[in-house]
């Protein structure tokens, strides 16, 4: 949908000014560090890069997104299009995920592929997801496999979406006969991508960028003749409470399905973490804790493990966020970059949802690969602070292993560990690539 961290930076807008003293303003935004030796991280730890269908794959023409990118008026930058044409050269792609001598890929179906339209599935489709599931056992590469990264099918968005009250058994459905084709591969599953933030984004941006996602909406559902039409991930959400209560639905009937057709098979669940920490006197941090994660993480504890998506922190004093320190290092969209985040959002995750942890999102979207190649050993480096202290870490997956198709912004905004040439598709590591590769080799920081 949308880089949602960068969109929560703008709740920074609303936050009040600091009501601390700069000295202690300067200490709370201090970075802790982990200093002393750091040993190997534990065996068989998970070391990945990600990817999401819609935005690697191209052509995804059946998904709600794809028509939003498309109608007028939009609040897409620019369409997807090819993308990175992933759908035709994953191999490339598993390629370079053994390159770096990566153990684990994620990556994600596009239900809209699978179900083009209601209770009509693509055995086509599901053998496309099946070479690639077995294609990264080929290459000796766990595949973890996102059942849902934010695209539904065109004909689910445009019968009210997660508004619908079919849309649980809808999913479980699709989750069921996705499973009975692919279940046998997959080493890990997630259901949801980021469904915590669902119908909150919706409260704290700015009126305008709301309303103008709204009207890509509306005009969405007048190309499908439809009264309604209700994105996967959008900023506009008509009733948040019944789209939630319908994902965490979604979310345990698509678990059930799994894992009736393979119970070993572990299943989580994906949320979108800042790594929150509380400034002065009765600091909003613990309500914000609640608001952005809480029901989600207490979904999660019957879970095999929490994935944990950080990109992050956020600084709360009673009256808002603070801002970032003047000096701090950022990323395109102007955010504060800070290494200790994840660790940060892992503590809490592990402490509310009690299940082990993967970090299956990290990374930086930036212009400046030094920006990245800093950024991974230094939040690997307190990751493993919390790992010795005791919290249960299986994996860190970084996003992603290719620029690719970043929603609203489109094409603008740089997350991969490989440039992508638009013309030729050719995809060329960075230097971070090489930082995060040696880091996997050795498991080792
Ligand atoms: C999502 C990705 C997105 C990334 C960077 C996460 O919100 O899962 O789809 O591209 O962060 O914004």
């Amino acid at each position: 949908m949308i880089d949602r961290r960068t969109m929560l930076a703008a709740t920074a807008a609303l936050g009040a000014g600091s009501a601390l003293p700069r000295p202690a303003l300067a200490a709370a935004l201090s970075v802790k560090s982990g200093a002393g030796p750091v040993p190997a991280f534990p065996k068989d730890f998970l070391w990945g890069a990600a990817t999401a269908g819609h935005q690697v794959e191209g052509n995804n023409v059946n998904a709600d997104i794809w028509l939003m990118e498309n109608v007028k008026p939009t609040t897409f930058a620019e369409p997807s299009g090819d993308a990175a044409n992933s759908f035709e050269l994953w191999r490339t792609d598993l390629d370079l995920v053994k390159g770096l001598g990566l153990n684990t890929y994620r990556f994600s179906l596009e239900w809209a592929r699978i179900e083009p339209q209601p209770g009509q599935f693509s055995i086509a489709m599901l053998d496309h997801y099946k070479a690639m599931i077995e294609g990264c056992r080929e290459r000796g590469i766990a595949p973890m496999v996102t059942f849902n990264h934010f695209t539904t099918p065109r004909w689910f968005a445009g019968q009210g979406g997660w508004h619908h009250p079919d849309a649980p058994s809808l999913f479980a459905r699709y989750c069921d006969r996705t499973a009975r084709h692919l279940a046998g591969g997959i080493s890990r599953a997630t259901t949801l991508n980021e469904p915590n933030l669902a119908g909150l984004l919706g409260e704290l941006l700015p009126g305008d960028l709301v309303a103008a996602d709204k009207a890509t909406q509306e005009a969405a559902a007048r190309a499908m003749g439809s009264d309604r039409f209700s994105a996967g991930s959008s900023l506009y959400v008509a009733d948040p409470a019944r789209f939630r209560a319908n994902q965490i639905a979604g979310h345990k009937a698509g678990r059930a399905a799994i894992k009736a057709v393979r119970g070993d098979l572990p299943v989580g669940v994906s949320l979108a973490m800042m790594d929150d920490q509380a400034v002065g006197p009765n600091s909003l941090r613990d309500a914000m804790r609640e608001r952005f994660y809480g029901e989600w993480l207490r979904a999660a504890q019957a879970d095999d493990f929490v994935g944990v998506q950080n990109y992050e922190r956020k600084v709360w004093s009673s009256k808002g966020l603070l801002p970032a320190p003047s000096d701090a290092r950022r990323n395109t969209m102007g955010a504060e970059v800070w290494p200790g985040s994840l660790a940060g959002a892992v503590r809490h995750a592990h402490a509310v949802a009690k299940v082990p942890v993967i970090v299956t999102e990290h990374g930086v979207g930036t212009d400046d690969d030094t920006i990245r190649a800093w950024l991974i050993p230094a939040a690997l480096r307190e990751l493993k602070v919390a790992i010795d202290e005791g919290v249960p870490v299986l994996g860190y997956v970084h996003w992603s292993l290719i620029d690719n198709f970043e929603w609203l912004f489109g094409y603008r905004i740089h997350f991969g560990l490989h440039t992508l040439d638009r013309q030729t598709f050719r995809r060329t590591a960075k230097p971070s690539a090489a930082v995060l590769a040696d880091i996997a080799r050795r498991n080792s920081l």
